[in-house]
């Protein structure tokens, strides 16, 4: 018999929803809250009240999308961390409420682990998900890791950044710029038409397989704020190649690290997941790593990298399989470990 699972995610300024049967998605629907925008990160408050309006009309839309009633879902799994308390609270409230209402268990879902496993999503397009172990790039707008999964429930850290995230780096390159909030598909876009090594800006160093991204951003203000003074269009005649030396810096610092995981590990499946592997040069990096034949590469379909239900849909899934229910009383968290 197929089991339905409803999958909620409101960790940070997207609410979503989404139904999956086994491992295909039936629905996978997103409120974005463009309210941000003007302020050039996310609003905590103004996020949480935004999912309230959100949640209820995200999930009866995926609902009627994946053409199923509510009474056949076998499980709610929503995420309860990590991310922003007010907003984690408004996805938990609600999918506490509906399980109870519908009689069904509760899955809590980790939001970097639920990332990556939306690799495991079946679909006609992606086929090939990762063997284990695997090493996974994670990067979001609030983490970066590097992560050794090694089956569906057990995976390991084994790099972190020590400050910023590389979405975030990308973002706050983008604000310094003068470009709307989320930066990186902006930077994206824009370094398509730039060269990439028009400009350098310094590498950090960090021990071991960890990460930093705080003196990049500092460098880059600097460097602009003294070019600046020169010419002060110095911003509008060089934005694409500002972005794609920017860009292209990030994926070196990403890769680099990565490359030494990978020799260190002795592991060749290289997966990428969260919000950043929807940058097309960071993509385009893993790929020609494959084609050198160093390794075999694992990339989510495009609307699986940024913030989405699916992926909590799917690791909803796999802990139902394990019966890994959680109890009402569980509280969000706001900080990753590794739960
Ligand atoms: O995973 P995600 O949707 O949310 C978090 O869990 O944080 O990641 C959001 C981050 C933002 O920093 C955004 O700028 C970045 O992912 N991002 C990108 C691209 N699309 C989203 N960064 C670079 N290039 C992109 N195309
Ligand atoms: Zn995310």
């Amino acid at each position: 018999m197929s089991i339905y699972i409803l999958g909620i995610e409101s960790s940070c300024d997207d609410t979503s929803a989404a139904i999956i049967k086994d491992r295909k998605i039936l629905a996978n629907l997103t409120a974005n809250q463009h309210i941000h925008k003007e302020f050039g990160g996310v609003v905590p408050e103004l996020a949480s009240r935004a999912h309230q309006q959100n949640i209820i009309p995200v999930i009866e839309s995926a609902f009627s999308a994946a053409k199923i009633t509510k009474n056949q879902i076998n499980a709610v799994a929503y995420t309860n961390g990590p991310g922003l308390l007010g907003s984690l609270l408004v996805g938990t409230s609600f999918a506490k409420a509906f399980a109870l209402a519908l009689n069904v268990p509760l899955i809590t879902i980790n939001h970097m682990h639920a990332h990556i496993l939306a690799l495991f999503i079946e679909d006609e397009a992606h086929k090939a998900a990762p063997p284990f172990p695997f090493l996974c790039l994670t990067v979001s707008g609030g983490h970066t890791q590097i992560m050794l999964v090694k089956s569906h429930y057990e995976m390991e850290v084994i790099g972190k950044t020590i400050d910023d995230a590389a979405g975030e780096a990308f973002d706050k390159a983008a604000k310094i710029m003068g470009l709307t909030y989320p930066g990186g598909p902006m930077i994206d876009k824009l370094a398509r038409e730039g060269d990439p090594e028009r400009f350098h800006f310094p590498h950090p160093k960090v021990p071991g397989l960890d990460y930093s991204f705080s003196g990049l951003k500092t460098s880059f203000l600097y460097f602009l704020r003294d070019q600046l003074k020169n010419d002060t269009e110095f911003v509008s005649n060089h934005k694409a190649d500002l972005a794609a030396s920017i860009q292209h810096t990030i994926i070196e610092i990403l890769l680099k690290k990565l490359k030494q995981a990978s020799e260190k590990t002795g592991i060749r499946h290289i997966a990428m997941a969260g919000g950043v592997s929807a940058n097309s040069g960071l993509r385009r990096a893993f790929i020609q790593e494959q084609d050198a034949g160093r390794w075999q590469v694992y990339i989510p379909r495009f609307e699986y990298c940024t913030d989405n239900a699916a992926m909590i849909a799917i690791n909803g899934y796999y802990k139902y399989l394990k019966k890994d229910f959680s109890p009402q009383s569980l509280k969000p968290f706001t900080r990753y470990t590794d739960q």
